[in-house]
């Protein structure tokens, strides 16, 4: 990330804060870390997004590969639920982050977030390096090939660089390494050494490395080695106790994911839905997960809100509705506004595939380049063919079995249906969203406009009376208690007009309807275009269709 990214976000987070979009949870009391509010525009926001993703998966889905309508319906399953869920779904023993504490200052880290930077060669003179030899006191600088001279905690090499830039020749001199930062990207970093210079860079620490050998490796915190511990697994999932009793027997998870609500409620639904295979079943809900590192503004909560569809499947259509899915979702977001080289498919490699996903058509991500991920990208939704696991563990942990099986009247048979999953994250795409409508414009008063797609933007549109007098402001309330019952509008009387625009240009709303002296001789009012600034009359009368057509009825 460069400085111009890093200050790009800066901007982003103080619109957002200044503007009601989003505050930090509890932040009277200083905040707590992970959690976030959603003000009046950031609520806004978040509810076009969902809506906009039931609509188009639950009420109205897309014609699938073969031309015909899905079979979708939607659920709502409870946050928290029988723990045996979590034990079949493999959640209460898999679910797990590597975590590595620093016992000097009781900081804790996820070992997969510790990057380091390694001396790519010793200095010409053995006489004139720091004492690398074997039995170096354990707080001693170390300056050898093998183990990193300084570590950081960051979730991208982008960010690791940036976090070098700021702060490597503070660690460097409270490591006691006797060198300066000369030079400092993601690919390359050289360091100045008494006149000389030492190619260095910057690397994800392996995990074997900080197995074996722990405290070789410099602290993320203290720059000096000796005080972390080996990685340890900590599992993910929030606990707390239903009823009265406070012991083992009463403990129960708060849902990481809201997909396990749907695979529990599968009998259910086919029982009384009448669907048939192909059909899916589709949730939006909070889920929790006590991430060691919250970080990155909303990216990566501890609270946080999913859109889940499970799509049941014969097991021999699995590619081709994998593939079918993972391309509509694409376009979806395309379809709300993400249109730029921001927005990328990835399909996961072998060894990163979920558990679940092991034996299946594959997994791809939708990403999206963030300013703090940039020059690389942070995942928004996975698509995932998920096999029949879920539902064959259920049928085991539940002691259903057979039952859990799908009949196929048509087929006469009866079998685990497969499921392909995308799963997207509710507060990352109004964080993409965000990140893609803020545009600075000096030539603009406020100097900055959010262009967001009509249909994500909060505000649809800005009724002012030019003046406040003349019946202006009452025709404007007309036209505004005509407009509210579709549209969430907002009818703003005082100021001048210019302070008015660009209140509006701040907060994204793509159309203004200005009252004026001519409306009150021809029924006219201006519309002002938010992007490219064209003001032009329509008649009073036509504004709702005018609306309509640009912005649809959500
Ligand atoms: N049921 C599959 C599942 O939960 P996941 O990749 O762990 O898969 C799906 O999560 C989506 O949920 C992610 O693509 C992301 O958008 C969102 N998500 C996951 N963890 C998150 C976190 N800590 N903060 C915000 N969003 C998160």
């Amino acid at each position: 990330m460069t400085q111009e990214t890093g200050s790009r976000m800066d901007k982003i987070v103080a619109l957002c804060r200044r503007r009601a979009f989003i505050f930090q949870s509890s932040e009277i009391y200083g905040g707590i870390n992970g959690f976030w509010d959603y003000g009046p525009l950031g609520a806004e926001l978040k509810r076009n997004l969902k809506n906009a993703w039931w609509k188009d998966i639950v009420q109205c889905p897309a014609a699938g590969p073969d031309g015909s309508w899905l079979d979708m319906v939607g659920l709502d399953s409870t946050i928290i639920m029988n723990r045996r869920v979590w034990e079949a779904s493999g959640h209460a023993t898999g679910f797990n982050d590597p975590m590595v504490d620093d016992r000097q200052t009781k900081q804790r880290f996820r070992a997969d977030h510790l990057f380091g930077l390694y001396v790519d060669a010793l200095p010409a003179d053995p006489n004139a390096s720091p004492d690398t030899s074997p039995g170096t006191p354990a707080n001693a600088p170390a300056l050898n090939t093998a183990f990193p001279i300084l570590t950081m905690v960051a979730s991208s090499a982008g960010e690791a660089a940036e976090l070098l830039e700021a702060s490597g020749r503070k660690w460097l001199k409270e490591a006691g390494l006797p060198m300066k930062l000369a030079t400092c990207t993601p690919e390359a970093v050289t360091l100045d050494y008494r006149g000389t210079p030492l190619a260095a860079k910057l690397a994800p620490v392996p995990a074997a490395q900080l197995k074996s050998a722990p405290g070789s490796i410099p602290s993320p915190f203290t720059h000096r080695a000796g005080t972390l511990t080996e990685p340890r697994q900590f599992n993910l999932m929030f606990k707390t106790y239903v009823g009265a009793v406070q012991d083992e027997e009463s403990m129960a998870y708060l849902r990481p994911e809201t997909a396990q609500g749907i695979f529990a409620n599968f009998r259910n639904i086919i029982d009384t839905s009448r669907v048939k295979v192909p059909f899916g079943i589709a949730q939006i809900g909070k889920a929790f997960r006590n991430e060691v590192t919250p970080r990155n503004f909303t990216f990566r909560s501890r609270e946080f809100e999913q859109m889940e569809i499970e799509f049941f499947i014969h097991p021999d259509t699995a590619a081709e509705w994998y593939a079918w899915w993972r391309d509509s979702r694409f376009a979806w977001w395309q379809s709300i506004g993400l249109t730029s080289s921001n927005l990328q498919m990835r399909a996961h490699d072998r060894d990163e595939l979920a558990h679940y996903a092991k034996d299946g058509a594959g997994t791809s991500d939708i990403e999206y380049r963030f300013p703090f991920t940039d020059p690389g990208f942070g995942e928004l939704e996975g698509v995932a063919h998920r096999t029949d696991f879920d539902l064959r563990q259920h049928a085991e942990f539940s002691g259903l079995g057979e039952k859990l099986k799908y009949f196929d009247q048509l087929q006469n048979q009866r079998y685990f249906p497969h499921v392909i999953e995308p799963s997207a994250g509710a507060d990352r795409g109004t964080l993409a969203l965000l990140c893609e409508a803020y545009h600075d414009d000096p030539n603009r008063p406020s100097g900055v406009v959010m262009k967001f797609h009509p249909r994500m933007a909060p505000i649809k549109a800005a009724i002012f009376p030019l003046v406040d007098k003349d019946s202006m402001p009452e025709i404007a309330t007309k036209l505004f208690t005509d407009l509210r019952r579709t549209w969430n509008v907002q009818l703003d009387i005082k100021q001048n007009i210019g302070k008015r625009y660009a209140r509006m240009d701040e907060v994204g709303t793509p159309y203004c309807f200005t009252i004026d002296t001519q409306t009150l001789a021809d029924q006219t009012v201006t519309v002002r275009h938010r992007d490219t600034l064209a003001q032009d009359r329509i008649g009073i009368s036509q504004v709702r269709s005018f609306l309509s057509d640009k912005i649809g009825e959500i």
